[in-house]
């Protein structure tokens, strides 16, 4: 028998005097007393032995016996799944690998020692079936990541990939709490713009593609494009709240399918005002990716073991990934994080700071080699004296176009720096994954872009 319940919601009365004249006075719902509906997670830390619990999933395995049946579900929540144990007459024909379950019954304390709760079902609902004919990944099959790889629309329902996922968000939210506990503030820069920031024409132009627009009409009235760095956007910000991030989706027409080159990933971007060394990008840079790597690294302890099953060995380190000169330097300094400095002037962006070293002639710019990898950051100071960018945009020809930029200069400009590291190539970098596309939930570059 069911019985009514009611749970109630109400705003505090400081709340709702913030909320005054607004609808916001109490809801009230209606519900009938249900199981309690847990995630496999939250079933697997065993604190709800004994309680009447609801599990929607998907099945990883599927055991009948005599009497009984056992499978598992999975419900992304942990790379663990959670064994159910029915009685024989509750099997359904449906109840295969891969199919969706919804699974209500009693958790138990387990008799066995590989799990240390299961759930003895009382009612098993398929809610979606699954040909296991047609399902292209197989029970108890390990499936390389090459393989998943052709099917985007379905690796993550593999332990691999899922854990890769997991991973990537744990990674996420690790490098946004750095940058919080560092009282950096986070700037959503655009992802259409007019500039190139950096210079090097890989851009993607925007255009409607409806009939609206003529072909000699512009929608912005100025050519667009997909970003390729939000720098620019953050140097701005820098001159109002010294610290600022930004974390977002990044694109480069680059006609390039090799294994660590996407036509769109994600950027972690951070700009600092006052600041005169290369020393002080290096520190946080150093910083956050030790900060993040720990945590990743605690918090996911079984996905990151169960990740490296699945990364050959000899891909690990050393691989082919990275240019000669890279490698060499890398290996030159015992296979561990180089940072390079102070490039040829000629050979970096029109913002990177003049070092006046002639005859050399340098800029204060940075990049940090990882083994394997190759380039992970790149940075710089930017140049922030009024004349000599004046001068260098000039030189490249785009003094017209970055009035706005030289007002940065004119107007409270101090000395800063920043830099921009590539999240793919940092979740290669930690994980040994040899391929830039799987640690990418849809990966895009150039003649693919599959869904
Ligand atoms: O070195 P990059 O081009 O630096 C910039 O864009 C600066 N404006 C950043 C800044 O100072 N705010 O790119 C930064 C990083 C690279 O070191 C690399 O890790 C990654 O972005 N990256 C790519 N990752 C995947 N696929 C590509 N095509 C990439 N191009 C760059």
């Amino acid at each position: 028998m069911f019985q009514a319940a009611v749970q109630t919601f109400s705003v505090s009365a400081a709340a709702a005097s913030v909320y005054r004249g607004v609808f916001l006075v109490g809801f009230r719902r209606y519900c009938k007393k249900t199981s309690t509906k847990l995630r496999v997670s939250e079933a697997l830390t065993g604190a709800e032995v004994g309680a009447d619990v609801k599990v929607q999933g998907w099945v990883r395995s599927v055991r009948s016996q005599k009497n009984n049946i056992f499978f598992h579900v999975n419900d992304g929540s942990s790379l663990k799944s959670l064994q159910v144990v029915a009685g024989a007459e509750m099997n359904d024909p449906l109840l295969t690998f891969g199919s969706a379950v919804e699974v209500t019954g009693i958790l138990k304390k387990s008799p066995h020692q590989k799990q240390p709760v299961e759930l003895e079902a009382e009612q098993i609902r398929v809610v979606g079936g699954c040909n296991p004919v047609d399902f292209p990944f197989k029970i108890k099959e390990r499936h390389s990541l090459e393989y998943i790889r052709q099917l985007p629309h379905l690796r993550c329902r593999t332990n691999a990939f899922s854990s890769l996922l997991r991973i990537r968000s744990e990674a996420t939210a690790a490098i946004h709490s750095y940058f919080k506990d560092h009282g950096f503030v986070q700037i959503h820069t655009p992802i259409i713009t007019s500039n190139d920031c950096e210079g090097a024409g890989e851009l993607f132009k925007v255009e409607p593609s409806g009939p609206d627009f003529g072909d000699d009409e512009e929608f912005f009235s100025v050519p667009a494009f997909l970003t390729v760095s939000g720098q620019l956007h953050l140097e701005v910000m820098s001159g109002a709240f010294s610290r600022v991030y930004t974390f977002g989706p990044t694109f480069r027409a680059e006609n390039s399918q090799s294994r660590r080159h996407l036509a769109e990933f994600f950027m972690v971007e951070a700009e600092i005002s006052f600041t005169e060394s290369l020393k002080d990008l290096t520190k946080v840079m150093e910083d956050m990716f030790r900060s993040a790597t720990e945590r990743v690294l605690a918090r996911c302890v079984e996905d990151v073991d169960l990740f490296h099953r699945h990364v050959t060995p000899g891909h690990r380190w050393g691989c082919d990934l990275m240019t000669e000169h890279e490698k060499h330097l890398v290996k030159h300094c015992g296979n561990v994080p180089v940072f390079v400095t102070d490039y040829p002037y000629d050979l970096k962006p029109f913002y990177a700071r003049d070092n006046q070293d002639q005859p050399r002639h340098t800029t204060a710019a940075v990049d940090l080699l990882v083994p394997g990898i190759g380039e992970l950051c790149g940075g710089s100071l930017r140049e922030e004296r009024l004349d000599l960018l004046m001068a260098r945009l000039k030189q490249v020809g785009l003094e017209d176009n970055y009035s706005w930029y030289l007002d940065l200069r004119r107007f409270g400009a101090v000395p800063h720096g920043g830099f921009g590291l590539g999240f793919e190539r940092y979740l290669q970098c930690i994980l040994g994954v040899d391929n830039i596309k799987d640690v990418i939930p849809f990966p895009r570059f150039s003649h693919s872009c599959l869904l």
